[in-house]
């Protein structure tokens, strides 16, 4: 799947047009946009500014030669790019295994269009069928998160490093419940209950926000997805 993600992520970075502002995702999957778009910066002299999702990205796009900027000074972008965890036949997302959920959302929302980038195994009928919902939390209230989960039914983990044990700390210093509610059949109604809840930062609940998903095949080609559609 390693090439296919890597189709996925190329294509993405082919839809970045001159003198754009982008916003720039979090993964692995973009670890491929970002080298792309470091040849298109020398090969095309392609011009464009972008918003980076994570500390992990502001990195990788310096040494990449990609101009920074802020939602400070560009609070509205032309288009935001991403990876995602699972996506549903509504283009509906699961993300944050990356920890970079909240800044992700944010940027994403910003942006006029947001196009995700992922191999074929990402895609699935019913959002949770292989992943647990991650959810930003800030440190006081994880406890009393997880309470509450636990009453919705769902199981939540706090996340840790695997090699100290310790917390997983976001870009935005908080903790991340993995929380697993089984299949996810009303994700927009989750989601809502969940932006109740004190103590929740975000979660990685992407809903009604895609524009359109480049997917990488087993058989190397790329199939892109909107409105419900396979447009190509
Ligand atoms: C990070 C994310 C990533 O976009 C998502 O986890 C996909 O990552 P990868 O491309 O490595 O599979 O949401 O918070």
């Amino acid at each position: 799947m390693e090439r296919a993600k890597q189709i996925a992520g190329e294509a993405v970075a082919n839809l970045v047009e001159n003198n754009q502002v982008i916003g720039l995702g979090t993964g692995s999957t973009i670890v491929y946009t970002i080298k792309m778009l470091e040849t298109r910066i020398k090969k095309e002299k392609l011009k464009f500014l972008a918003v980076p999702t994570s500390s992990c990205t502001k990195i990788l796009a310096i040494k990449a030669g990609i101009p920074l900027t802020s939602l400070e000074e560009y609070p509205e972008l032309d288009i935001a790019i991403d990876g995602a965890d699972e996506v549903d036949p509504k283009l509906n997302l699961i993300k944050g295994k990356g920890a970079a959920l909240t800044q992700e959302k944010i940027v994403a929302s910003a942006a006029k269009q947001f196009f995700v980038a992922i191999d074929e195994s990402k895609l699935v009928k019913c959002l949770g069928q292989n992943y647990s919902l991650p959810i930003e939390v800030l440190p006081c209230a994880w406890r009393a998160v997880e309470r509450k989960m636990e009453r919705m039914n769902g199981k939540p983990v706090l996340r840790l490093i695997s090699e100290t044990a310790r917390p997983v700390i976001t870009d935005n210093g908080n903790f991340i419940l993995d929380v697993d509610f089984g299949l996810i059949k009303n994700p927009k109604q989750l989601e809502q209950k969940l932006d109740a809840i004190p103590g929740i930062i975000e979660t990685g609940l992407f809903v009604g926000m895609t524009t359109a998903v480049y997917v990488g095949t087993k058989k190397n080609k790329i199939k892109v997805l909107k409105n419900n559609l396979e447009i190509s």
